[in-house]
């Protein structure tokens, strides 16, 4: 049955070009059916009669957003790692002395897969409240055959369980477990021996992911993993950069991953070799901001380098305990240098193109119907005004999943 979304003072469509980068489209209707996206225009324009509507109330229609990058499954609390780092203490020092990763893989591979789904679920449902309708979730609290199939299960029941699409991502290579401490090359040849072999025997996830930096993975380690994984059919992404300048976006760049993410250290030749092979340069802002960096990414120089830029929020216990893509979004433009318009991008058309899909992130003909409705009818608003949520409905896969009835916008 059709549904035709009406009364949109704005369609942002995400699908512009140089003048219009948004693709506004004014006074718009877009038809549904099913799952699907089958007509998209001016409202005066629609081909024909629909006799379902939804009235969106002269709101600003805009794809459901994605979250590229989250590590959404875990157990355990870190926040006496946040006490110390206010008292002085560095996120790389508490990593050396044990906490971090480590801390969050103890109480990982403690909790039975359903205490890890029941505590993903209540993050999940906020995410969907922003209007986030698909994200990338990352492995690497298990770092054992067993427990990383654990986490990877929990994302596949997830899927079953609540509307936002998880994408999800193989991250073995997160931290050198306890079981392998001085033998990382060891642990490199488990990961690549046992652990992506099960997984593509499964079909359990898409993409493989490898976090170069100090103390966790040398980039020839990652090209070892990353060549075994692509081996594999699974795409690949790298944590590059992010503590300090460790090869991450060479590897990206010779893998031709998806996305390179971080990119805090990335050095202009980085960003260079990362345009050439059309790797999307995710920034996330507010892991900077969580852990008190002072080196803000410039994601301008990014963009003067020719690079698309996503947003994402990195959700994870340690360095970026917040699940709310609009303060992602918010942070990359008042720290990082992008323009409003950019950081929509970031948090659609080029974020799915970050995980490596091109059904969502855009409103078009063809497309996957998942949308977020504002309750304003500015866009901007999202990034003007701090104190509240201005999506008031989601649609997944053409399905009504949030209706908010809450305050309106501007006086
Ligand atoms: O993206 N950098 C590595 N991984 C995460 C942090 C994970 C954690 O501290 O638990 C990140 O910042
Ligand atoms: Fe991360």
């Amino acid at each position: 049955m059709p549904l035709l979304l009406r009364n949109i003072e704005k369609l942002l469509t995400m699908n512009g070009d140089a003048q219009n980068p948004l693709g506004v489209i004014q006074n718009a209707a877009v038809i549904i059916d099913g799952k699907s996206i089958v007509w998209v225009g001016k409202e005066d324009h629609v081909p024909y009669v629909v006799a379902e509507t939804f009235d969106c109330l002269g709101g600003v229609v805009m794809p459901g957003l994605v979250d590229c990058h989250t590590h959404l499954v875990f157990a355990g609390s870190r926040r006496d790692e946040f006490v110390l780092r206010a008292q002085g203490a560095t996120y790389q020092e508490i990593m050396q002395a044990g906490g971090g990763i480590l801390n969050t893989m103890q109480a990982t591979r403690w909790a039975t897969k359903e205490e890890l789904i029941e505590l993903a679920l209540p993050r999940l449902s906020r995410m969907l409240s922003y209007g986030v309708t698909t994200i990338e979730a990352k492995t690497g609290y298990g770092l054992s055959l067993i427990d990383e199939l654990k986490m990877l299960e929990v994302m596949g029941a997830l899927n079953q369980l609540q509307p936002i699409q998880i994408c999800p991502t193989f991250l073995g290579a997160h931290a050198i477990p306890p079981e392998y401490k001085n033998r990382a090359d060891d642990y490199v040849d488990h990961i690549i021996d046992e652990m992506i072999p099960q997984i593509k025997t499964q079909g359990i996830a898409t993409s493989c992911d490898v976090f170069v930096e100090r103390g966790a993975f040398t980039k020839e380690q990652g090209l070892r993993i990353l060549c075994a994984a692509k081996a594999a059919g699974l795409s690949c992404k790298v944590h590059a950069e992010q503590l300090s300048h460790s090869g991450g976006a060479w590897l990206a760049a010779q893998v031709s991953a998806l996305s390179a993410s971080h990119l805090e250290y990335a050095t202009d030749d980085d960003k260079k070799a990362l345009a050439k092979t059309h790797v999307i340069a995710e920034i996330l802002p507010t892991a900077q901001e969580y852990l008190g960096l002072s080196t803000a990414v410039s994601a301008r120089s990014f963009i003067d380098a020719g690079l698309k830029v996503a947003v994402a929020t990195d959700f994870n216990p340690g360095s970026a305990m917040c699940d709310n893509l609009h303060w992602a979004a918010r942070l990359s433009v008042t720290r990082c240098g992008l323009s409003c318009e950019e950081a929509l991008l970031g948090i659609t058309r080029h974020a799915a193109k970050s995980v490596g899909r091109d059904d969502v992130g855009v409103i078009q003909a063809g497309k996957k119907a998942d949308f977020c409705v504002l309750s304003s009818d500015n866009p901007w608003d999202l990034f003007y005004d701090w104190s509240l949520n201005p999506v008031r409905a989601v649609f997944k896969n053409g399905q009504e999943v949030v209706n908010v009835h809450h305050l309106t916008f501007g006086s």
